[in-house]
């Protein structure tokens, strides 16, 4: 049993979430059961909560100087999380991630170089590249029937072929949950170094770990000079249901990355951390936090095992998150085309899941459900699933 009730069902109708009131225009119906966004139906924790309450017993709220206590708290998160020594010098906030994956493409790359990303993958990890006006460079997972795997011999020739200087990757992976192993990531490290390829590890879903025998493995920590490479994005907005307030962060410990990174984050006036969301964050990176979250995760491998037991023996393919709380489904096998497939699931079946094609070409007969939902729900959204 949790000792936080995630199970009571709270209405987040006329709250403005997104994952509910732009059912309409996505879907074409207002009434699909929501399981796309990727944010929680979970209250925030009462302690950030409260934090930001405090905070808003003063009632000036004018611009924000960050003190450097902030970034010494996500310094003692990422270490008791992941082992991972950083610097608090290092830090740069950022009003978003997907913020840090754009300034990344626009700082260290110009127009003609190619940004390689790992197909299917987070949209805007795409987009990122594309609006930015640079060379997308997919080189597709190869799904060897249970998960996905990173095709090396691929990526090589890839970043010879296409003029390749930055890498996002999606650490753990989105939409699959897949955790790259610390064999894979030096692996993909050696060929980074080896070719002058810049990587970008985006790690928001990097401290929901459903896998206990896995370990994320932050893509800096592999050695110092992987670290001299690489730019580290994260933010407490996963794991403490905290979209709404804009609050996130880049690890750069290269000065030269660093610098070239705050400058067009100066020049482009990109959005920065929001107040009330730093002082949520500084509360969640605590021990209360470090609490709330292995509730959280208690309750979210017992969807997984449910998830995992209405699928099985269906025509319905579940690829297992190592991370995350994603669920990304093959049903392939029963359907021809993408659209017949989302005209069924959206339709027929009124769940308001995302597309595998938003994800790349390769998502193609898959859908991607969110799971972060209580058991009910999760149990009447299998059944209609799966029902025939
Ligand atoms: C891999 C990944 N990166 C970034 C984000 C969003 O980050 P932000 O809302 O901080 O821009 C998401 C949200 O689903 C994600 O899955």
């Amino acid at each position: 049993m949790s000792a936080i009730n995630f199970d009571t069902p709270i209405n987040r109708e006329g709250t403005w979430a997104e994952k509910y009131d732009a059912r309409q225009a996505l879907f074409g119906r207002a009434d699909v059961q929501p399981l796309w966004v990727a944010d929680m139906d979970f209250a925030t924790p009462d302690f950030v909560l409260d934090a930001m309450r405090e905070r808003l017993a003063h009632p000036v709220l004018g611009y924000t100087q960050v003190p450097l206590s902030v970034a010494e708290v996500v310094c003692d998160w990422q270490k008791s999380q992941h082992g991972w020594l950083t610097y608090a010098d290092d830090i740069v906030w950022l009003g978003g991630v997907v913020s840090g994956l754009y300034l990344s493409v626009q700082a260290f790359t110009e127009p003609t170089d190619g940004v390689m990303v790992f197909t299917p993958v987070y949209p805007p990890f795409m987009k990122a590249v594309t609006d930015c006006n640079r060379q997308l460079v997919r080189v597709p997972l190869v799904n060897d029937g249970i998960r996905y795997q990173l095709d090396f011999d691929a990526i090589e020739t890839a970043i010879g072929e296409y003029k390749v200087k930055l890498l996002l990757l999606s650490n753990p992976h989105n939409p699959s949950g897949r955790v790259w192993t610390q064999a894979e990531l030096t692996q993909l490290a050696s060929l980074c170094l080896r070719h002058g390829v810049t990587v970008v590890s985006d790690e928001v879903w990097s401290d929901i770990l459903l896998n206990q025998s896995m370990k994320h493995v932050p893509f800096a920590h592999l050695s110092p000079e992987v670290a001299a490479q690489t730019i580290t994005l994260n933010a407490p907005s996963k794991t403490f249901n905290l979209a709404a307030m804009h609050t996130a962060y880049a690890i750069i410990s290269n000065p030269i990355l660093r610098v070239a990174f705050v400058q067009r984050q100066a020049k482009t006036r990109a959005s920065e951390a929001s107040l009330l969301g730093l002082h949520a964050l500084q509360a969640a990176y605590s021990d209360d936090g470090k609490r709330w979250l292995a509730d959280l995760l208690n309750y979210l491998r017992l969807n997984l095992a449910l998830a995992r037991s209405q699928l099985d023996n269906t025509a319905i393919g579940l690829m297992i998150p190592d991370a995350s709380y994603l669920l990304w489904l093959n049903c392939s096998q029963s359907f021809q085309t993408q659209a017949e497939l989302v005209q069924w699931c959206v339709h027929d079946r009124g769940l308001g899941m995302s597309s595998g094609t938003h994800f790349g070409e390769e998502g193609k007969g898959f859908m991607r459900l969110n799971m972060a939902i209580p058991q009910t729900a999760l149990r009447q959204a299998l059944t209609v699933l799966t029902e025939k």
